[in-house]
């Protein structure tokens, strides 16, 4: 890369306004984050993943007919049509879940009854099959490759009930299962960050919803993005005790690593929603009598304050908080796009009621005037 700097550029894009949006808002002095004006620790606390997806898509908050209609809809939708689990049976068994689920939602697109349709009320009904078959398509494709039938989805549970009562063949208890509803809704939605541009930046060009989701997972599968929320936990696992924890974070500054779910491009005071993850995973280790992770976190986090003035970011809590549920770390990022579904195609409708195609421009320092060799003489 180059060492000019330029007036108008930003590497990375940092600080660069690429839009306007009413979906949700980053208050980073405040380390706050709100959907629709609304504090995203109270949807988490006190509303529903379901309730979540409803205002991001709608602009309001559901009332009670709504809110019934809208759960009904999503419990009607999430079936999945038997082509696409031939598809996921087709993928050799080392598939990463994250390649699955993209490749998922890239067959799925033909299957949608409003195909070749690309307007407002339209997409709002694919918006809703969209977030429906998410978690269907997660389990069933992690029970495919564990040589596992096929489970069906029960349309009578929330989003976050049907996702483990796929995975694990039988109902999940109350409590983990608002334990995972409260991470959808942390995860659900989060302004222009990478795969969410991304995915505007694909319907920008006219094209079509799955297309965007598709691109956003793709985005959203590495580990400076969604992807670290797995890569924290095999970081905690190789610390294994907090007794190492010091010197293993010490030792990874001092070899200039990369720590993966600390820092965040906006919060520098801190990700919102990792504070009320951090509270939810400490209180599962409790409730488990397993507070090892909790311990090893801690210690993390006290010297990547110190040495680098880095808070974590949802991530890490997220880690710990699913592996003491005893889910698979390679569903980690999965289960992330199993919420962010619902921000990826509200953003896809926003943009498409008010479109201009996202194009911005590059500064060249390329060569100039270069002669064509004919092949002979190279
Ligand atoms: C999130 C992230 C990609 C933001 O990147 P960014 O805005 O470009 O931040 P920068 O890379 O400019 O970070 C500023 C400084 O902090 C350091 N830093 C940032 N995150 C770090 C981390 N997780 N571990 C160690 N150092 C980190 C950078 O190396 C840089 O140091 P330098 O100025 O000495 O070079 C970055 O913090 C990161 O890679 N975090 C780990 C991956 C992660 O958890 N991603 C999930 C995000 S929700």
């Amino acid at each position: 890369m180059s060492a000019t700097t330029y007036p108008n550029y930003s590497p990375g894009l940092e600080g660069v306004v690429a839009g306007v949006s009413t979906i949700s808002q980053i208050d980073a002095p405040r380390s706050s984050l709100t959907y629709r004006g609304i504090d995203v620790h109270d949807l988490a606390e006190k509303g529903s993943f379901e309730e979540t997806s409803y205002l991001l898509l709608h602009g309001k908050l559901p009332n009670a007919a709504q809110l019934s209609e809208f759960k009904k809809t999503l419990g009607e939708e999430r079936e999945v049509p038997a082509a696409i689990y031939d598809v996921l049976r087709a993928l050799p068994k080392n598939t990463h879940p994250m390649d699955m689920i993209r490749t998922a939602y890239s067959a799925l697109a033909p299957f949608d009854p409003d195909y070749t349709r690309n307007d407002h009320d339209a997409n709002m009904r694919k918006a809703i099959r969209i977030i429906a078959k998410a978690g269907t398509m997660v389990a069933n494709g992690h029970r495919i490759r564990k040589g596992l039938d096929i489970v069906k989805p029960d349309p009578s549970l929330s989003t976050a009930g049907n996702f483990l009562y796929i995975l694990n063949g039988t109902k999940a208890d109350e409590y983990t299962e608002k334990v995972m509803d409260a991470s959808l809704t942390l995860y659900a939605e989060h302004g222009f960050n990478a795969s969410t541009f991304a995915n505007r930046v694909t319907v920008s060009t006219l094209s079509d919803l799955y297309s965007g989701v598709v691109t956003g997972i793709g985005t959203l599968r590495g580990p400076l993005h969604g992807g670290a929320n797995e890569e924290a936990m095999h970081m905690i696992l190789e610390i294994g005790e907090p007794s190492n924890a010091e010197k293993w974070i010490r030792d990874a500054l001092a070899n200039k690593k990369k720590v993966m779910g600390f820092g965040h491009r906006e919060y520098k005071n801190g990700d919102s929603r990792a504070f009320y993850m951090t509270k939810q995973a400490k209180d599962i280790g409790r409730r488990m009598g397993n507070t090892k992770y909790g311990d090893i976190a801690d210690i993390l986090e006290k010297v990547m304050l110190e040495e680098k003035n880095l808070y974590p970011n949802v991530d890490f809590p997220a880690a710990y908080a699913y592996y003491l549920l005893g889910i698979p770390i390679d569903l980690y990022t999965p289960i992330f796009v199993i919420a962010r579904v619902s921000g990826y195609t509200a953003h896809a409708i926003e943009q498409l009621d008010n479109n201009r195609i996202i194009r911005p421009t590059v500064i060249y320092e390329g060569l100039n005037n270069v002669p064509f060799i004919p092949i002979s003489e190279r």
